[in-house]
């Protein structure tokens, strides 16, 4: 059941005890969404495509790449695990005709693990570290032994004589996040690894990014990047050290990936920076088959900060230019810009647009982050349909989000978008349920959100 209550031990272990089921669904419904509304309708209408299947919670978060060979690496907290990809491709009994698609690819876990699956794939993101990122992967599967640790050992006498490179040091995180000396040390480092030729040069740019949140008195642990100087930092030629020492493990452990990953051109992900709203630049080789992919959250999180380091140090040379992409990513986050003519694109999010604007709260921007970001989202919608292959599957993991009590059934309304453009929607898989903030369970009473899996097909 998609409402019922959740328990301090589900919470931590992320399974259901059966004996938690309720059998009479729709008394819970019944108790959290007003009889006849919006919400309740579209409950009742998916009701037969609901089903839970609690053992991929744990897939659904970064979580589960922390033993992944190069994936644990670099921590993109937004992404999902690459068994969940393996997973998916199984169920759509995948081969290496199919040609797989992230179009909200993040640091690339659906094309890195379709990659060592044998399968071609092709992603695209909007932000520049997460391109970055997906597109520097796959170079990882082709190091050899020691390869990495004799270009560190020749790279560390030229740091010290290298000029501090230039940072956007004008935004703000930028003036509090390091102590002066690790900042110089870092400015250092990165000259030092600009010098360095390709492939080598993404691959140590790939690992400088990945020691900024220990060197900095920052973590990446909410909706922004957190600051506490009080926090121990690292040394960021320490910290190198370590990477450099995980990377040679990986190259050894690549055994633990279910397929042997030989790389060949053929299965070489095609890595795009675009905005999957508009998919009409995109040169698709040919049509994907598969997607399988997690948008950003309606849930207020501003990616140009969670990663505002590494866009600082590399992808921007001033605020101004953060800013642009902080308007140019999908508007889920409440910084969003809204047009006078945009309203909420569908019943159910009028019906809680509405609502909420009656309401106090806490940040007055939160109705017209929910407008834009499903009018967003019906736009990707249509463009998926658009390019995607006859008889394509979609995966699609999404968090269903509660604002000042009021929830949304975010899988629902997106389902129902799917069919409007033209796909069938064939399962609605709970993979976990998640608590809320406890300011809200103090004010509202506990209502479990669903993290869902949908399923559509072309
Ligand atoms: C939940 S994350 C995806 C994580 C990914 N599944 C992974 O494993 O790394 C959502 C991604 O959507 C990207 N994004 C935001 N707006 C976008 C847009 N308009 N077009 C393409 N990507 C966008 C964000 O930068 C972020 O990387």
């Amino acid at each position: 059941m998609s409402l019922r209550k959740i328990t301090r031990q589900e919470e931590l272990t992320g399974n259901k005890p059966q004996q938690m089921l309720f059998t009479e669904e729709v008394t819970a419904i019944k108790g959290f969404y007003p009889l006849d509304s919006e919400r309740e309708k579209i409950e009742n209408k998916f009701r037969g495509f609901i089903h839970e299947e609690l053992k991929l919670g744990s897939t659904v978060s970064y979580v589960g790449n922390k033993k992944i060979p190069f994936l644990r690496i670099y921590r993109y907290k937004e992404a999902f695990a690459f068994n969940f990809v393996t997973d998916f491709l199984r169920r759509f009994e995948a081969n290496s005709d199919d040609y797989v698609f992230d179009p909200f690819s993040g640091m690339g876990t659906t094309m890195f693990a379709s990659m060592t699956c044998g399968i071609p794939s092709v992603g695209l993101d909007r932000l520049p570290i997460a391109y970055f990122i997906s597109k520097t992967l796959p170079l990882f599967l082709v190091l050899k032994e020691n390869e990495l640790k004799e270009i560190w050992t020749a790279l560390i006498p030229e740091i010290q004589r290298s000029e501090p490179a230039k940072v956007a040091l004008d935004v703000p995180i930028m003036k509090v996040a390091f102590d002066e000396e690790t900042l110089l040390a870092l400015r250092k480092l990165k000259s030092a690894i600009e010098g360095l030729p390709s492939p080598h040069h993404d691959i140590f740019l790939f690992l400088f990014f990945s020691i900024l949140e220990e060197c900095s008195f920052t973590s990446k642990d909410g909706q922004f990047l957190r600051l506490n100087r009080n926090k121990t930092t690292s040394n960021p030629i320490d910290a190198m050290n370590r990477k450099i020492a995980q990377i040679e493990e990986d190259v050894h452990r690549m055994k633990l990936l279910p397929h042997d990953p030989t790389v060949t051109e053929k299965v070489m992900p095609d890595v795009y920076f675009g905005d999957t709203r508009d998919l009409s630049n995109i040169k698709f080789g040919r049509k994907p088959t598969i997607i399988i992919t997690s948008p950003p959250y309606a849930n207020r999180y501003d990616y140009t900060r969670t990663y505002a380091l590494e866009l600082c140090f590399h992808f921007v040379n001033n605020f101004e230019e953060l800013k642009t992409i902080r308007f140019g990513i999908l508007r889920s986050h409440i910084e969003s810009k809204i047009r006078k003519d945009e309203a909420p694109p569908h019943p159910v999010i009028k019906e809680v647009v509405e609502l909420l604007e009656r309401k106090k709260l806490n940040n007055p921007k939160i109705p017209s982050m929910i407008t834009t970001y499903f009018i967003d989202m019906q736009k990707v919608i249509t463009e998926w349909f658009k390019v995607l292959a006859p008889g394509a599957k979609v995966a699609m993991v999404v968090d269903n989000v509660r604002f000042e009590g009021e929830s949304i059934p975010v899988d629902l309304v997106l389902s129902e978008m799917a069919e409007e453009a033209g796909f069938e929607v064939n399962e609605i898989i709970v993979a976990r349920y998640k608590g809320n903030s406890s300011q809200q369970m103090r004010k509202y009473g506990r209502v479990p959100v669903r993290e869902s899996i949908v399923i559509w097909e072309k």
